[in-house]
Protein backbone atom coordinates (compact mmCIF):
# COMPACT_ATOMS: atom_id res chain seq x y z
CA UNK A 1 0.00 0.00 0.00
CA UNK A 2 1.19 3.22 -0.75
CA UNK A 3 2.51 5.62 2.66
CA UNK A 4 0.44 8.73 3.59
CA UNK A 5 3.86 10.60 3.36
CA UNK A 6 4.63 9.39 0.25
CA UNK A 7 0.92 10.65 -1.26
CA UNK A 8 1.25 14.41 0.54
CA UNK A 9 5.01 14.70 -0.61
CA UNK A 10 4.26 14.04 -4.37
CA UNK A 11 1.07 16.47 -3.68
CA UNK A 12 3.13 18.88 -2.79
CA UNK A 13 5.69 18.27 -5.72
CA UNK A 14 2.85 18.88 -8.22
CA UNK A 15 1.72 22.25 -5.83
CA UNK A 16 5.33 23.31 -6.84
CA UNK A 17 5.25 22.31 -10.34
CA UNK A 18 1.99 24.08 -10.48
CA UNK A 19 3.34 27.41 -9.06
CA UNK A 20 6.31 27.39 -11.03
CA UNK A 21 3.95 27.20 -14.35
CA UNK A 22 2.05 30.10 -12.96
CA UNK A 23 4.93 31.79 -12.18
CA UNK A 24 6.44 31.89 -15.82
CA UNK A 25 2.75 32.51 -16.80
CA UNK A 26 2.95 35.81 -14.87
CA UNK A 27 6.28 37.22 -15.84
CA UNK A 28 4.90 37.91 -19.34
CA UNK A 29 3.92 41.14 -18.02
CA UNK A 30 6.15 43.86 -16.02
CA UNK A 31 3.08 44.49 -14.38
CA UNK A 32 2.65 40.78 -12.73
CA UNK A 33 6.25 39.76 -12.94
CA UNK A 34 6.93 40.38 -9.41
CA UNK A 35 4.42 38.21 -8.08
CA UNK A 36 5.47 35.64 -11.03
CA UNK A 37 8.89 35.28 -9.27
CA UNK A 38 8.04 35.22 -5.66
CA UNK A 39 5.20 32.55 -6.76
CA UNK A 40 8.28 30.62 -8.59
CA UNK A 41 10.22 31.27 -4.69
CA UNK A 42 7.47 29.72 -3.13
CA UNK A 43 7.24 26.94 -5.48
CA UNK A 44 11.09 26.09 -5.23
CA UNK A 45 10.75 26.48 -1.12
CA UNK A 46 8.18 23.97 -1.24
CA UNK A 47 10.18 21.27 -4.18
CA UNK A 48 13.71 21.97 -1.75
CA UNK A 49 11.51 21.72 2.04
CA UNK A 50 9.89 18.23 0.60
CA UNK A 51 12.98 16.85 -1.02
CA UNK A 52 14.59 17.58 2.81
CA UNK A 53 11.52 16.19 4.20
CA UNK A 54 12.28 12.55 2.24
CA UNK A 55 15.89 12.63 3.03
CA UNK A 56 15.16 13.04 6.99
CA UNK A 57 12.25 10.64 6.62
CA UNK A 58 14.80 8.15 4.98
CA UNK A 59 17.63 8.75 7.49
CA UNK A 60 15.02 7.58 10.27
CA UNK A 61 14.45 4.23 8.36
CA UNK A 62 17.61 3.16 7.14
CA UNK A 63 21.05 4.45 8.40
CA UNK A 64 23.07 3.49 5.25
CA UNK A 65 22.49 7.23 4.08
CA UNK A 66 24.73 8.14 1.57
CA UNK A 67 24.63 11.90 2.66
CA UNK A 68 25.37 13.07 6.20
CA UNK A 69 22.49 15.68 7.35
CA UNK A 70 25.36 17.84 8.06
CA UNK A 71 26.59 18.52 4.60
CA UNK A 72 23.18 19.34 3.14
CA UNK A 73 22.56 22.04 5.35
CA UNK A 74 26.36 23.72 5.06
CA UNK A 75 25.29 23.41 1.55
CA UNK A 76 22.23 25.07 1.50
CA UNK A 77 24.12 27.82 4.04
CA UNK A 78 26.91 28.09 1.48
CA UNK A 79 24.34 28.47 -1.16
CA UNK A 80 22.02 31.24 0.66
CA UNK A 81 25.13 33.41 1.75
CA UNK A 82 26.26 33.49 -1.75
CA UNK A 83 23.16 34.12 -3.48
CA UNK A 84 22.23 36.49 -0.89
CA UNK A 85 25.83 38.16 -1.45
CA UNK A 86 25.42 38.21 -4.85
CA UNK A 87 21.47 39.59 -5.29
CA UNK A 88 22.04 42.58 -3.36
CA UNK A 89 24.94 43.81 -4.49
CA UNK A 90 24.70 43.30 -8.32
CA UNK A 91 23.99 46.62 -9.92
CA UNK A 92 21.18 46.67 -12.84
CA UNK A 93 23.07 46.83 -15.28
CA UNK A 94 25.17 43.71 -14.33
CA UNK A 95 22.24 41.92 -14.23
CA UNK A 96 22.80 39.81 -17.69
CA UNK A 97 26.42 38.57 -16.03
CA UNK A 98 24.48 37.24 -12.91
CA UNK A 99 21.88 35.73 -14.99
CA UNK A 100 24.80 33.96 -17.12
CA UNK A 101 26.77 32.98 -13.54
CA UNK A 102 23.48 31.70 -12.26
CA UNK A 103 23.14 29.88 -15.84
CA UNK A 104 26.45 28.46 -15.40
CA UNK A 105 26.04 27.00 -11.46
CA UNK A 106 22.93 25.47 -13.20
CA UNK A 107 24.68 23.65 -15.10
CA UNK A 108 27.64 22.77 -13.17
CA UNK A 109 25.38 21.66 -10.71
CA UNK A 110 23.53 19.12 -13.10
CA UNK A 111 26.70 18.00 -14.08
CA UNK A 112 27.33 17.50 -10.57
CA UNK A 113 24.36 15.27 -9.48
CA UNK A 114 24.03 12.65 -12.67
CA UNK A 115 28.16 12.24 -11.96
CA UNK A 116 27.30 11.14 -8.03
CA UNK A 117 23.86 9.14 -8.48
CA UNK A 118 25.89 7.65 -12.07
CA UNK A 119 28.80 6.94 -10.03
CA UNK A 120 26.71 5.80 -7.19
CA UNK A 121 24.55 3.13 -8.32
CA UNK A 122 25.41 -0.55 -9.67
CA UNK A 123 26.16 -0.07 -12.76
CA UNK A 124 24.26 -3.54 -14.07
CA UNK A 125 21.33 -1.65 -12.25
CA UNK A 126 20.85 0.93 -14.30
CA UNK A 127 18.76 1.18 -17.25
CA UNK A 128 20.07 2.30 -20.39
CA UNK A 129 17.95 5.23 -20.46
CA UNK A 130 19.05 6.31 -17.30
CA UNK A 131 22.46 6.32 -18.64
CA UNK A 132 21.71 8.17 -21.89
CA UNK A 133 19.99 10.64 -19.78
CA UNK A 134 22.81 11.06 -17.56
CA UNK A 135 25.55 11.14 -20.10
CA UNK A 136 23.21 14.00 -21.91
CA UNK A 137 23.38 15.94 -18.34
CA UNK A 138 27.11 15.74 -17.92
CA UNK A 139 27.37 17.05 -22.16
CA UNK A 140 25.00 19.95 -21.78
CA UNK A 141 25.87 20.63 -18.25
CA UNK A 142 29.65 21.14 -18.90
CA UNK A 143 29.07 23.19 -22.29
CA UNK A 144 26.71 25.45 -20.30
CA UNK A 145 29.08 26.14 -17.41
CA UNK A 146 32.19 27.15 -19.45
CA UNK A 147 29.46 29.08 -22.11
CA UNK A 148 28.21 31.07 -19.62
CA UNK A 149 31.28 31.98 -17.80
CA UNK A 150 32.68 32.97 -20.70
CA UNK A 151 29.21 34.96 -21.81
CA UNK A 152 29.78 36.86 -18.24
CA UNK A 153 32.85 37.20 -18.52
CA UNK A 154 32.45 39.13 -22.42
CA UNK A 155 29.40 41.09 -20.95
CA UNK A 156 32.16 42.31 -18.14
CA UNK A 157 34.05 43.24 -20.54
CA UNK A 158 37.17 41.63 -19.64
CA UNK A 159 39.87 41.69 -21.79
CA UNK A 160 40.67 37.92 -21.49
CA UNK A 161 37.58 37.02 -22.81
CA UNK A 162 37.31 39.12 -25.47
CA UNK A 163 39.91 37.11 -27.50
CA UNK A 164 38.62 34.79 -30.40
CA UNK A 165 40.50 31.51 -31.47
CA UNK A 166 42.56 31.93 -33.66
CA UNK A 167 41.69 29.52 -35.95
CA UNK A 168 39.71 29.31 -39.85
CA UNK A 169 35.67 29.15 -39.13
CA UNK A 170 36.09 26.16 -41.21
CA UNK A 171 38.82 24.29 -39.11
CA UNK A 172 36.46 25.12 -35.75
CA UNK A 173 33.39 23.62 -36.99
CA UNK A 174 35.38 20.61 -37.87
CA UNK A 175 36.75 20.55 -34.33
CA UNK A 176 33.23 20.77 -33.17
CA UNK A 177 31.69 18.34 -34.61
CA UNK A 178 34.50 16.18 -34.15
CA UNK A 179 33.97 16.96 -30.16
CA UNK A 180 30.46 16.42 -30.45
CA UNK A 181 30.69 13.02 -31.87
CA UNK A 182 33.42 11.54 -29.60
CA UNK A 183 30.64 12.86 -26.48
CA UNK A 184 27.90 10.52 -28.57
CA UNK A 185 30.26 8.04 -28.92
CA UNK A 186 31.15 8.48 -25.14
CA UNK A 187 27.44 8.33 -24.33
CA UNK A 188 27.11 4.70 -26.75
CA UNK A 189 29.69 3.46 -24.83
CA UNK A 190 28.66 4.30 -21.24
CA UNK A 191 25.07 3.17 -22.32
CA UNK A 192 26.26 -0.45 -24.18
CA UNK A 193 29.42 -1.12 -22.15
CA UNK A 194 28.88 0.41 -18.86
CA UNK A 195 31.88 2.00 -18.41
CA UNK A 196 30.12 4.88 -16.61
CA UNK A 197 33.14 6.61 -14.95
CA UNK A 198 35.75 7.23 -17.66
CA UNK A 199 33.12 7.84 -20.68
CA UNK A 200 31.57 10.60 -18.23
CA UNK A 201 34.50 12.39 -17.53
CA UNK A 202 35.44 12.05 -21.35
CA UNK A 203 32.03 13.15 -21.92
CA UNK A 204 32.10 16.22 -19.11
CA UNK A 205 35.69 17.23 -20.49
CA UNK A 206 34.84 17.48 -24.02
CA UNK A 207 31.76 19.13 -23.18
CA UNK A 208 33.53 21.85 -21.25
CA UNK A 209 35.87 22.04 -24.38
CA UNK A 210 32.92 22.61 -26.76
CA UNK A 211 31.46 25.03 -24.37
CA UNK A 212 34.66 27.39 -24.78
CA UNK A 213 35.17 26.96 -28.71
CA UNK A 214 31.08 27.71 -29.39
CA UNK A 215 30.48 30.45 -27.09
CA UNK A 216 34.43 32.29 -27.49
CA UNK A 217 34.32 33.39 -31.18
CA UNK A 218 30.63 35.03 -30.66
CA UNK A 219 30.53 38.76 -29.57
CA UNK A 220 29.43 42.10 -29.55
CA UNK A 221 25.48 42.69 -30.53
CA UNK A 222 24.99 38.46 -30.31
CA UNK A 223 25.30 38.39 -26.62
CA UNK A 224 21.67 38.66 -25.72
CA UNK A 225 20.84 35.47 -27.69
CA UNK A 226 23.76 33.23 -26.07
CA UNK A 227 22.65 34.11 -22.74
CA UNK A 228 19.23 32.99 -23.28
CA UNK A 229 20.22 29.83 -25.11
CA UNK A 230 22.34 29.09 -22.35
CA UNK A 231 19.63 29.69 -19.92
CA UNK A 232 17.95 26.89 -22.32
CA UNK A 233 20.86 25.10 -21.86
CA UNK A 234 20.82 24.76 -18.41
CA UNK A 235 17.08 24.01 -17.74
CA UNK A 236 17.79 20.73 -20.50
CA UNK A 237 20.84 19.93 -18.25
CA UNK A 238 18.68 20.27 -15.07
CA UNK A 239 15.68 17.97 -16.94
CA UNK A 240 17.87 15.23 -17.92
CA UNK A 241 19.23 15.08 -14.20
CA UNK A 242 16.01 15.24 -13.09
CA UNK A 243 15.73 11.68 -15.03
CA UNK A 244 19.24 10.28 -13.57
CA UNK A 245 17.63 10.57 -10.29
CA UNK A 246 13.86 10.06 -11.05
CA UNK A 247 12.74 13.22 -9.72
CA UNK A 248 9.72 14.24 -11.56
CA UNK A 249 9.57 18.44 -10.48
CA UNK A 250 13.61 18.63 -11.56
CA UNK A 251 12.23 17.53 -14.94
CA UNK A 252 8.91 19.47 -14.88
CA UNK A 253 11.20 22.69 -13.93
CA UNK A 254 14.39 22.05 -16.13
CA UNK A 255 12.07 21.42 -19.23
CA UNK A 256 10.03 25.21 -18.55
CA UNK A 257 13.48 26.84 -18.01
CA UNK A 258 14.42 24.79 -21.05
CA UNK A 259 11.10 25.83 -23.00
CA UNK A 260 10.92 29.15 -22.32
CA UNK A 261 14.71 29.77 -22.52
CA UNK A 262 14.28 28.72 -26.51
CA UNK A 263 11.22 30.74 -26.76
CA UNK A 264 13.07 33.96 -25.23
CA UNK A 265 16.47 32.83 -27.57
CA UNK A 266 13.57 32.94 -30.70
CA UNK A 267 12.38 36.14 -30.05
CA UNK A 268 15.76 37.68 -29.36
CA UNK A 269 16.42 36.27 -32.67
CA UNK A 270 14.01 37.62 -34.11
CA UNK A 271 13.92 41.44 -32.26
CA UNK A 272 18.03 41.17 -34.03
CA UNK A 273 16.76 39.82 -37.77
CA UNK A 274 19.63 36.99 -37.20
CA UNK A 275 19.00 32.93 -37.03
CA UNK A 276 19.95 31.25 -34.66
CA UNK A 277 23.00 29.20 -37.24
CA UNK A 278 24.10 32.85 -37.45
CA UNK A 279 24.48 33.51 -33.93
CA UNK A 280 26.12 30.44 -33.46
CA UNK A 281 28.16 29.60 -36.42
CA UNK A 282 28.54 32.76 -37.91
CA UNK A 283 31.41 34.01 -36.25
CA UNK A 284 31.32 38.15 -35.17
CA UNK A 285 31.89 40.95 -38.29
CA UNK A 286 34.58 42.77 -37.38
CA UNK A 287 34.17 46.12 -35.54
CA UNK A 288 34.73 48.83 -37.76
CA UNK A 289 34.48 52.04 -35.01
CA UNK A 290 36.61 54.29 -36.97
CA UNK A 291 38.59 56.78 -34.29
CA UNK A 292 39.12 59.31 -36.91
CA UNK A 293 36.59 62.30 -37.21
CA UNK A 294 35.21 60.98 -40.86
CA UNK A 295 31.95 59.60 -39.24
CA UNK A 296 31.89 62.42 -36.96
CA UNK A 297 33.06 65.53 -39.09
CA UNK A 298 29.97 67.58 -39.05
CA UNK A 299 28.96 66.66 -35.30
CA UNK A 300 27.15 69.68 -33.55
CA UNK A 301 26.84 69.97 -29.96
CA UNK A 302 23.95 71.55 -28.42
CA UNK A 303 23.33 72.81 -24.44
CA UNK A 304 20.43 72.36 -21.94
CA UNK A 305 19.13 75.54 -22.13
CA UNK A 306 18.46 75.00 -25.97
CA UNK A 307 17.31 71.90 -26.15
CA UNK A 308 14.85 73.21 -23.29
CA UNK A 309 13.72 75.21 -26.14
CA UNK A 310 13.17 72.92 -28.29
CA UNK A 311 10.83 71.14 -26.40
CA UNK A 312 8.94 73.74 -25.11
CA UNK A 313 7.15 74.44 -29.22
CA UNK A 314 7.50 70.36 -29.87
CA UNK A 315 3.82 68.94 -29.82
CA UNK A 316 5.17 65.34 -29.71
CA UNK A 317 8.45 64.34 -28.21
CA UNK A 318 9.73 60.84 -27.73
CA UNK A 319 12.05 59.29 -25.42
CA UNK A 320 14.74 56.32 -26.73
CA UNK A 321 16.14 55.19 -23.84
CA UNK A 322 19.36 53.00 -24.12
CA UNK A 323 22.05 51.29 -21.67
CA UNK A 324 23.17 54.74 -20.83
CA UNK A 325 19.64 55.92 -19.37
CA UNK A 326 20.63 52.57 -16.91
CA UNK A 327 23.96 53.55 -16.40
CA UNK A 328 23.07 56.78 -15.12
CA UNK A 329 20.17 55.58 -13.35
CA UNK A 330 18.00 58.89 -14.96
CA UNK A 331 14.95 57.38 -15.45
CA UNK A 332 13.22 58.83 -12.54
CA UNK A 333 14.86 62.45 -13.86
CA UNK A 334 13.30 61.07 -17.22
CA UNK A 335 9.91 60.24 -16.02
CA UNK A 336 10.04 64.00 -14.17
CA UNK A 337 10.41 65.88 -17.40
CA UNK A 338 8.16 63.84 -19.41
CA UNK A 339 5.45 65.35 -16.82
CA UNK A 340 6.76 68.61 -17.38
CA UNK A 341 6.34 68.25 -20.85
CA UNK A 342 2.85 67.20 -20.31
CA UNK A 343 2.10 69.66 -18.38
CA UNK A 344 2.90 72.65 -20.88
CA UNK A 345 0.56 70.66 -23.41
CA UNK A 346 2.94 68.01 -25.13
CA UNK A 347 2.79 64.45 -26.07
CA UNK A 348 5.15 62.13 -24.75
CA UNK A 349 6.08 58.13 -25.66
CA UNK A 350 9.30 56.38 -24.81
CA UNK A 351 10.69 53.99 -27.82
CA UNK A 352 11.54 50.92 -26.21
CA UNK A 353 13.79 48.16 -29.04
CA UNK A 354 14.05 44.93 -27.41
CA UNK A 355 17.75 44.57 -27.14
CA UNK A 356 17.84 47.77 -25.56
CA UNK A 357 20.21 47.73 -22.41
CA UNK A 358 21.41 44.68 -21.84
CA UNK A 359 18.98 42.11 -21.01
CA UNK A 360 15.39 41.67 -22.27
CA UNK A 361 13.16 44.13 -20.81
CA UNK A 362 15.87 46.22 -19.25
CA UNK A 363 14.17 49.24 -20.28
CA UNK A 364 10.11 48.34 -19.35
CA UNK A 365 11.82 47.60 -15.86
CA UNK A 366 13.65 50.68 -15.32
CA UNK A 367 10.50 53.05 -16.63
CA UNK A 368 8.30 50.62 -14.92
CA UNK A 369 10.42 51.78 -11.36
CA UNK A 370 9.85 55.27 -12.36
CA UNK A 371 6.17 54.94 -12.54
CA UNK A 372 5.95 55.55 -16.29
CA UNK A 373 2.41 54.67 -17.47
CA UNK A 374 2.63 51.75 -19.95
CA UNK A 375 0.44 52.75 -22.57
CA UNK A 376 3.53 55.49 -23.34
CA UNK A 377 5.78 52.51 -24.33
CA UNK A 378 6.01 52.00 -27.82
CA UNK A 379 7.72 48.83 -29.17
CA UNK A 380 9.84 49.24 -32.31
CA UNK A 381 6.91 48.13 -34.96
CA UNK A 382 4.42 50.90 -33.42
CA UNK A 383 6.97 54.00 -33.38
CA UNK A 384 8.99 53.24 -36.10
CA UNK A 385 6.30 54.56 -38.70
CA UNK A 386 5.25 57.27 -36.79
CA UNK A 387 8.56 58.72 -36.26
CA UNK A 388 8.42 61.30 -39.20
CA UNK A 389 5.45 62.91 -37.06
CA UNK A 390 7.76 63.07 -34.05
CA UNK A 391 8.64 66.74 -33.23
CA UNK A 392 11.72 65.99 -31.17
CA UNK A 393 13.12 62.71 -30.22
CA UNK A 394 15.38 62.48 -27.55
CA UNK A 395 17.71 59.49 -27.10
CA UNK A 396 19.38 59.10 -23.83
CA UNK A 397 21.96 56.70 -23.78
CA UNK A 398 21.13 54.40 -26.58
CA UNK A 399 23.76 53.83 -29.54
CA UNK A 400 23.19 50.71 -31.34
CA UNK A 401 19.57 50.75 -31.25
CA UNK A 402 19.41 53.52 -33.08
CA UNK A 403 22.57 53.55 -35.59
CA UNK A 404 21.40 53.40 -39.55
CA UNK A 405 24.85 51.24 -40.11
CA UNK A 406 22.22 48.79 -39.08
CA UNK A 407 20.74 48.80 -42.66
CA UNK A 408 24.45 48.24 -44.57
CA UNK A 409 26.00 45.43 -45.16
CA UNK A 410 28.70 43.89 -43.39
CA UNK A 411 28.89 45.55 -39.87
CA UNK A 412 28.21 43.82 -36.68
CA UNK A 413 24.77 44.69 -36.86
CA UNK A 414 23.39 44.48 -40.02
CA UNK A 415 19.86 43.64 -40.39
CA UNK A 416 19.05 44.46 -36.44
CA UNK A 417 16.04 46.03 -36.86
CA UNK A 418 16.00 49.68 -35.50
CA UNK A 419 14.29 52.77 -33.99
CA UNK A 420 14.24 54.83 -36.95
CA UNK A 421 14.70 58.35 -34.89
CA UNK A 422 16.91 59.64 -37.68
CA UNK A 423 13.50 60.10 -39.45
CA UNK A 424 12.30 62.68 -36.48
CA UNK A 425 12.22 66.51 -36.96
CA UNK A 426 14.54 66.73 -34.71
CA UNK A 427 17.06 64.56 -32.40
CA UNK A 428 18.97 65.32 -29.55
CA UNK A 429 21.61 62.53 -28.59
CA UNK A 430 22.74 62.86 -24.81
CA UNK A 431 25.74 60.82 -24.15
CA UNK A 432 29.30 61.44 -22.14
CA UNK A 433 31.09 60.96 -25.25
CA UNK A 434 31.24 59.91 -28.92
CA UNK A 435 32.16 56.69 -28.01
CA UNK A 436 30.55 53.37 -29.64
CA UNK A 437 28.09 51.11 -28.12
CA UNK A 438 28.41 47.81 -27.55
CA UNK A 439 28.64 46.83 -30.75
CA UNK A 440 31.71 48.68 -31.04
CA UNK A 441 30.86 50.87 -33.98
CA UNK A 442 30.34 54.70 -35.22
CA UNK A 443 27.40 55.91 -35.26
CA UNK A 444 26.39 58.65 -38.25
CA UNK A 445 22.98 59.13 -36.24
CA UNK A 446 25.44 61.58 -34.39
CA UNK A 447 26.04 63.70 -37.33
CA UNK A 448 23.11 63.75 -39.17
CA UNK A 449 22.03 67.02 -40.29
CA UNK A 450 18.82 66.74 -37.97
CA UNK A 451 20.50 65.75 -34.63
CA UNK A 452 22.57 67.71 -31.83
CA UNK A 453 24.46 65.99 -29.53
CA UNK A 454 24.26 66.92 -25.32
CA UNK A 455 27.54 65.63 -24.21
CA UNK A 456 27.20 64.62 -20.28
CA UNK A 457 25.96 62.15 -18.24
CA UNK A 458 22.41 61.33 -18.45
CA UNK A 459 20.79 61.77 -15.29
CA UNK A 460 22.65 65.49 -14.75
CA UNK A 461 21.48 66.61 -18.65
CA UNK A 462 18.00 65.11 -18.09
CA UNK A 463 18.33 67.60 -14.86
CA UNK A 464 19.40 70.66 -16.23
CA UNK A 465 17.10 70.16 -19.43
CA UNK A 466 13.93 70.37 -16.69
CA UNK A 467 15.23 73.39 -14.87
CA UNK A 468 16.13 75.35 -18.16
CA UNK A 469 12.53 74.29 -19.26
CA UNK A 470 11.24 75.70 -15.55
CA UNK A 471 13.55 79.17 -16.32
CA UNK A 472 11.52 79.61 -19.66
CA UNK A 473 8.31 80.78 -17.22
P1 LIG B 1 24.77 50.71 -26.33
O1 LIG B 1 24.85 50.52 -27.77
O2 LIG B 1 25.55 49.79 -25.46
O3 LIG B 1 25.19 52.23 -26.01
C1 LIG B 1 25.05 52.74 -24.74
C2 LIG B 1 25.58 54.16 -24.76
O4 LIG B 1 25.29 54.70 -23.49
C3 LIG B 1 27.08 54.24 -24.95
O5 LIG B 1 27.40 54.65 -26.25
C4 LIG B 1 27.54 55.23 -23.87
O6 LIG B 1 28.19 56.33 -24.49
C5 LIG B 1 26.22 55.71 -23.24
N1 LIG B 1 26.35 55.89 -21.80
C6 LIG B 1 26.96 55.11 -20.90
N2 LIG B 1 26.88 55.63 -19.69
C7 LIG B 1 26.19 56.80 -19.80
C8 LIG B 1 25.78 57.79 -18.88
N3 LIG B 1 26.06 57.72 -17.59
N4 LIG B 1 25.07 58.83 -19.36
C9 LIG B 1 24.78 58.92 -20.68
N5 LIG B 1 25.14 58.01 -21.60
C10 LIG B 1 25.84 56.96 -21.15
O7 LIG B 1 23.27 50.65 -25.80
P2 LIG B 1 21.90 50.34 -26.55
O8 LIG B 1 21.68 51.30 -27.68
O9 LIG B 1 20.90 50.25 -25.47
O10 LIG B 1 22.12 48.96 -27.25
C11 LIG B 1 22.21 47.78 -26.52
C12 LIG B 1 23.37 46.95 -27.01
O11 LIG B 1 23.67 45.96 -26.04
C13 LIG B 1 23.06 46.22 -28.28
O12 LIG B 1 24.22 46.09 -29.07
C14 LIG B 1 22.60 44.87 -27.77
O13 LIG B 1 22.70 43.83 -28.72
C15 LIG B 1 23.56 44.67 -26.63
N6 LIG B 1 23.08 43.76 -25.60
C16 LIG B 1 21.76 43.75 -25.30
C17 LIG B 1 21.29 42.87 -24.38
C18 LIG B 1 19.80 42.87 -24.11
S1 LIG B 1 19.04 41.48 -23.92
N7 LIG B 1 19.15 43.99 -24.07
C19 LIG B 1 22.18 42.02 -23.67
C20 LIG B 1 23.56 42.08 -23.99
C21 LIG B 1 23.98 42.96 -24.98
P3 LIG B 1 29.21 57.24 -23.64
O14 LIG B 1 30.22 56.32 -23.07
O15 LIG B 1 29.77 58.18 -24.66
O16 LIG B 1 28.41 57.96 -22.60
Amino acid sequence: MVELNTVIFDLLYLLAAILFIMGIKKMSHPRSAVFGNLLGVVGMLIAAGVSFAIILENESVQTNTTLPLGTIVGAIFIGTFFGTMLATRVQMTEMPQLVAIFNGVGGLASVLVAAASLLAAKEDAMHVEVLIAGGISGLIGAITFVGSGIAAGKLQELAFFKKSIPLPDVIRHFLNLLMLAGCIWCIYAMAVNGDVAINFIGICILGCALGYTLTTPIGGADMPVVIALLNSYSGLAAAATGFVVDQPVLIISGSLVGASGIILTSLMCKAMNRSLLNVLFGGGAASTYEEDGEVYATVIRTSPEDVAIMIDVADRVVFVPGYGMAVAQAQNAVSDLAQQIEERGGTVEYAIHPVAGRMPGHMNVLLAEADVDYSQLKTLEEINPDFDEVDVAIVIGANDVVNPEARKEGTPISGMPILNVDDARQVVVIKRSLSPGYAGIANPLFAADNATMLFGDGKAMIQDISTALKDLD
